[in-house]
């Protein structure tokens, strides 16, 4: 292909099945400027030089995946996280995943504002796609207050996020949540929660270390899925309280999906989020007799040894309990799990999932049988771009949507594997998993930047998406229920009678 601007690539993509979330229909796609400008049968615009055409025949035409969740060279538990913005990006790019929306998370008592200032000073020299950040709120003040505004207001942030576990280091109580969520509701904002009780953790992890249990097993048996339910149910209650929308990050457990399904049968704005690594594989591995294999696993929440887990989840993405899908890509090598080799709360928690997310949900939810290529597109792109305020210009093909596109040859299979992956780890915890759908072409903004294997990528190329506040999606509910929901006084006549007490003195 000849070197091009994105900016004056002229893309058609012919012949293919175009799939929204709501329809799909066999058309061509015409792009100019990085935007799309014609979706329908038989384009046939100018053939003048610079123009590229994709056959598509047989193929999905795919809105780009957006993963909600990843942690690009994160500084974390010690170490810092392998995949940097470039390969991080270069890799989701492999996968068909076109955005990716990473957390700024400041230390306590630091600031926000300078949080985020400082994750986009490393991303923005690096990513291949484009991106967005969440910012973490790990404390709370007035100061807080005034940078959640702030971002709000001046960068483009509509997503705080607040850790109910990492005791000392990031948690938050339930006063802080009530605060952060009155602010994130006050701001038009989607509150975010990793929902696990810290206390708990803590507790049980000396347990654990007392009973002589030091292996990554003891990662998981120190914090059972209960631990995750009853701070998913907390969360929700105090959102409730205070009416703000909630979305929950990473659920790991049938118990917390069970909670969330729940909330939102009663009508709360409550959003789960499964990740390619609860929907693909399980806790079992934390058993495993090789220490490094098991260590690979090791996250918070941690995967579930109850092996009908994946399944169960990916039940609730496919019916609508559960909304949209992310990765929680944060990957260290088997050197930096060593960090915990002889004391499983040293592991730097987190896995891989960037580059194989669009893969594992085609395989296990569309390939079979519990979704269709609609319900792919709504839990893959669509619903993230409409919670987080993106949509239509992410999330759908369109006219005037971004040219971010993926050909998808659902019929094409691959083996997943360390060996051949694009990410800067050297284990896949979806190692040797064959998945049919395979993403042929990646386009971003409108310039093929994968094609059949090769890439043609530059750092920085990306672009910082801003987000703005009160996305209609979320917030039309939570405007409603403002009006409606509201507790009035019973009217009655004023008490006339006698009133008595006996005043009680103390000794
Ligand atoms: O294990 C995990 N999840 N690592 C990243 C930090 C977080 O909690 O999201
Ligand atoms: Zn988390
Ligand atoms: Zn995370």
């Amino acid at each position: 292909m000849p070197p091009q601007t994105r900016a004056r690539q002229r893309l058609l993509i012919k012949g293919g099945k175009v799939v929204n979330d709501d329809l799909s229909v066999v058309a061509d796609v015409y792009v100019e400027e990085g935007v799309v400008q014609q979706v329908g049968p038989g384009l046939n615009p100018e053939p003048s030089p610079g123009l590229v055409v994709l056959d598509a025949t047989n193929k999905l035409v795919i809105p780009g995946g957006i993963d909600t969740h990843t942690h690009m060279e994160f500084p974390f538990m010690g170490s810092r996280s392998k995949d940097d913005f470039y390969t991080g990006t270069k890799a989701a790019i492999a996968g068909g995943t076109t955005m990716i929306i990473d957390f700024a998370i400041p230390q306590k008592g630091c600031s926000l504002t300078e949080a985020f200032d400082t994750w986009k000073s490393w991303a923005d020299p690096k990513v291949c796609c484009d991106y967005s950040l969440h910012v973490a709120v790990t404390w709370w003040s007035n100061k807080v207050k005034q940078e959640m505004e702030s971002l709000v207001q001046n960068k483009g942030v509509n997503s705080f996020k607040m850790f109910m576990a990492y005791k000392d280091i990031y948690m938050v109580n339930d006063e802080e949540l009530y605060e952060a969520f009155s602010c994130c509701k006050e701001l038009g904002a989607v509150a975010q929660v990793h929902a696990e009780n810290g206390e708990l953790i803590a507790q049980g992890a000396k347990k654990m270390l007392a009973m002589g249990i030091t292996g990554p097993e003891g990662h998981e048996l120190c914090r059972p899925e209960e631990v995750e339910a009853e701070a998913t149910q907390r969360a929700i209650t105090i959102a409730n309280a205070v009416n703000c929308p909630l979305y929950v990050v990473h659920v790991m457990s049938k118990s917390s999906a069970k909670v969330i399904s729940d909330a939102r049968r009663e009508g709360k704005v409550v959003y789960g989020e499964p990740i390619a690594a609860s929907l693909g594989t399980d806790g079992t591995n934390y058993w495993n007799k090789d220490w490094a294999h098991a260590a690979a696993y090791v996250m918070g929440p941690p995967l579930r040894p109850d092996p009908s887990t994946p399944g169960f989840l990916m039940n609730l993405l496919a019916n609508g309990d559960l909304s949209v899908t992310g990765t929680d890509n944060c990957t260290f090598d088997i050197c930096q799990k060593a960090l915990g080799k002889d004391d499983f709360t040293k592991i730097p928690n987190g896995v891989n999932g960037v580059e194989d997310r669009m893969s594992v949900i085609w395989e296990k939810g569309v390939h079979s049988g519990k979704m269709d290529e609609n319900r792919f597109v709504a839990v893959t792109s669509t619903n993230a771009a409409k919670i987080f305020n993106l949509y239509p210009k992410k999330g759908r093909i369109a006219v005037g949507s971004d040219a971010d596109i993926v050909i998808w040859d659902p019929k094409a299979t691959r083996t997943i594997s360390a060996k051949t992956h694009h990410q800067a780890n050297n284990f896949n915890i979806f190692e040797g998993m064959v998945c049919h759908g395979v993403p042929v072409v990646t386009v971003s903004r409108g310039k093929v930047v994968y094609e059949g294997g090769v890439f043609n990528v530059t750092a920085g190329e990306g672009k910082y998406v801003s987000r703005p506040p009160f996305p209609p999606y979320v917030y039309k509910r939570v405007r409603q229920r403002e009006q409606v929901c509201q507790p009035v006084p019973v009217k009655r006549a004023p008490y006339t009678g006698t009133v008595s007490g006996t005043p009680v003195t103390q000794k």
